[in-house]
């Protein structure tokens, strides 16, 4: 049975943790409590005893809308709250210096299912999975839209989009706030897998992606799964945890300017588009 906090949901299937993402009426958009209980989630997945992978999938349309644009303790709140060092330093600078290094430290197969497009916070943590499938290409895109938004890079993504994607992608999609296709990713070698036309829903994406990491894994030798990943991280650790350590610094200068507070309040009054 799944157990359920939040719209966030977790549970164990043989050899796969699987973390559900289940708010399809805001696009899996998620606040700051449930970007925390997916961290809790992904960090009691790390400790299974039983498991190989762990799985993020989501419900709907989309895989997520990155960070709620109506979370109350972004936009209505005291100004003296507001844009105050003690607010965003434990609801930003923790939160995502945290956040961004359980799925780097993670130490099982972390796998994406991507339904559809992922934005913002929640593209940063997909960029950080090991496994990354798509349902259809044509209806997915990563968007990194920090550049409209007055924010700088978040999760590392200051060095994942452009080690996953190459250099020049990056720059359109974090400099010029872009979104990349679905093909694009392809091209790039950002996707292991895609199903185009062949999951009728995004309950049947899931279980089909649940179904090939559990026949993937079988009959490997686990440790040897777990000491070449903790191998393969020895190249990049170094670049992903000092991007994230500059980029929630950066972050905080510019929310202590009050620039994103206003541009999010746009968004939710549909005063503001992101570039597509
Ligand atoms: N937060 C809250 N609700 C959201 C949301 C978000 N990020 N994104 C979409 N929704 C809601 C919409 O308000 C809408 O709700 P209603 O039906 O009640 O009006 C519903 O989801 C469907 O959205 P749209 O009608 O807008 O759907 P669309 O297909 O026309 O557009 C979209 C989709 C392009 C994703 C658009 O919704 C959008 O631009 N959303 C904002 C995405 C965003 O900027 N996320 C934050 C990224 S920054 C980040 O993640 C970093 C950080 O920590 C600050």
């Amino acid at each position: 049975m799944a157990e359920e906090i939040d719209g966030v949901s977790y549970e164990v299937k043989g050899k796969v943790a699987i973390i559900t993402f289940n708010i399809p009426d805001k696009l899996n958009a998620l606040g700051r409590e449930q970007y925390l209980q997916l961290g809790k989630f992904v960090e009691r997945a790390d400790k299974e005893e039983e498991t190989v992978a762990t799985i993020i999938q989501s419900t709907g349309r989309f895989f997520s809308a990155g960070a709620d644009f109506s979370d109350k303790k972004t936009i209505q709140q005291d100004p003296a709250v507001l844009f105050s060092h003690e607010h965003w330093l434990a609801s930003f600078v923790a939160r995502n210096t945290w956040l961004t290094n359980v799925f780097n430290d993670h130490s099982k197969i972390l796998v994406a299912a991507a339904n559809g497009p992922v934005i913002g916070l929640s593209a940063a943590l997909l960029l950080l999975c090991d496994l990354i499938y798509v349902n259809d290409l044509k209806k997915f895109y990563i968007l990194t839209p920090f550049a409209n938004l007055g924010l700088v890079t978040e999760g590392a993504t200051a060095i994942t989009v452009a080690r996953r994607l190459g250099w020049s992608k990056a720059s359109e999609a974090l400099l010029l706030a872009k979104k990349i296709s679905g093909e694009d990713c392809n091209q790039n070698g950002l996707v292991n897998k895609h199903f185009t036309g062949e999951n009728k829903s995004t309950e049947d994406f899931n279980k089909t992606v649940e179904q090939l990491i559990q026949d993937s894994v079988e009959s490997l030798h686990e440790d040897s799964i777990f000491g070449i990943k903790k191998l393969m991280k020895i190249g990049r650790d170094p670049e992903i945890n000092y991007a994230n350590s500059q980029e929630v610094v950066a972050g905080f200068n510019k929310w202590i300017e009050g620039v994103p507070q206003m541009r999010f309040a746009q968004l939710a009054n549909k005063e503001r588009k992101h570039k597509m």
